[in-house]
């Protein structure tokens, strides 16, 4: 097994400007043998390293199935993630990867997919979609909920537009502050619920955005009938090790680094703190 203590040198390999403080880099590892055999799950994250500033952790973008390099996508709030921002293409990282749990995808064949992101919660749902799209027929309906604070300041412009087109795909778009050009819904995420039809017995939703959305959604998905195992969300914590060593990020007895990022409302309800 590999050593998750210790970032490997990655190599940034492209960078594609989202939003106005939201980038997307496409990263391998320079070691081309450990490149070669890296995998992830969908759900998965990294920790990177900016070298003489710190380390941060990102949820995986891009497909499990895409073998050869992977996406983070990163918003600028802080010193990591502005001195990230301020990388080009062929500028080194250091990665520890693959680190958390993963969404359930195997054991939800069958059922309708609902996903209901928020702004940069997206990212971490893409390494979701992408896969499900690549075994489209092993699922239901899929309905993809996305609600972002203006239509600038949605990420993967030109994939919601493709997604959009798509025939097994229900994408509804939604935004706080509308612009003149937009001519989809305004209004929190929450708020697209009264416009789809769901077969709650036969849904599985996962959720993914800041914790306000979050907490909306699930009471909203609890009001409509979802049974708790099956409204899948991530939680966000403050992380150091990323390894379950250093308790940075515990929650009663989980740690959100190796027992999460993602876990049932079941699971949630019975954190001491929601
Ligand atoms: C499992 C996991 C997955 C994540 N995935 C992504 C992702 O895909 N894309 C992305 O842009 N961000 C993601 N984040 C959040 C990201 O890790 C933080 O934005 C980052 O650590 C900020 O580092 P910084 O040094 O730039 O900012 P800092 O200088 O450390 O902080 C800047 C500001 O951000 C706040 N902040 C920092 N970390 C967190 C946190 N974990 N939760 C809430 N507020 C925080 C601070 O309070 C401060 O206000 C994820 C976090 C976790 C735990
Ligand atoms: S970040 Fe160290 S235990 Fe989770």
């Amino acid at each position: 097994m590999e050593n998750l203590y210790l970032p490997q040198l990655s190599i940034i390999d492209k960078i594609v400007d989202e939003t106005s403080d939201t980038k997307t880099f496409t990263i391998h590892f320079a070691d081309r043998e450990y490149n070669k055999k890296f995998r992830f799950k969908s759900g998965q994250f990294v920790e990177a390293s900016v070298f003489g500033v710190g380390e941060a952790p990102f949820g995986f973008a891009s497909n499990p199935n895409r073998h050869g390099s992977f996406d983070i996508t990163v918003r600028a709030v802080g010193a990591v993630t502005r001195a990230m921002h301020d990388m080009k293409k062929g500028d080194v990282l250091g990665i520890r990867a693959p680190l958390g749990n993963s969404f359930p995808l195997k054991e939800v064949k069958g059922l309708d997919i609902l996903i209901v992101a928020g702004g940069i919660g997206l990212p971490p749902l893409k390494s979701l979609i992408d896969p499900i799209l690549d075994a489209r027929k092993d699922f239901g309906r899929f309905i993809i909920l996305y609600g972002a604070r203006t239509p600038a300041d949605r990420v993967y412009k030109p994939i919601l537009e493709q997604w959009s087109k798509r025939k097994d795909i229900t994408l509804l778009q939604t935004v706080d502050n509308p612009d003149d050009g937009w001519s989809e819904h305004v209004g929190v995420v929450t708020t697209l619920f009264e416009k789809i039809k769901l077969d709650v017995k036969r849904t599985v939703a996962y959720t993914c955005g800041p914790p306000i959305m979050i907490r909306f959604v699930i009471q909203d998905l609890l009001g409509m009938g979802f049974p708790e195992d099956r409204i899948i969300s991530t939680l966000e914590r403050y992380m150091k090790c990323g390894v379950g060593k250093c308790g940075h990020c515990a929650i009663g007895h989980k740690y959100i680094c190796v027992d999460g990022p993602v876990f049932s409302y079941q699971q949630i309800k019975r954190l001491p703190e929601r």
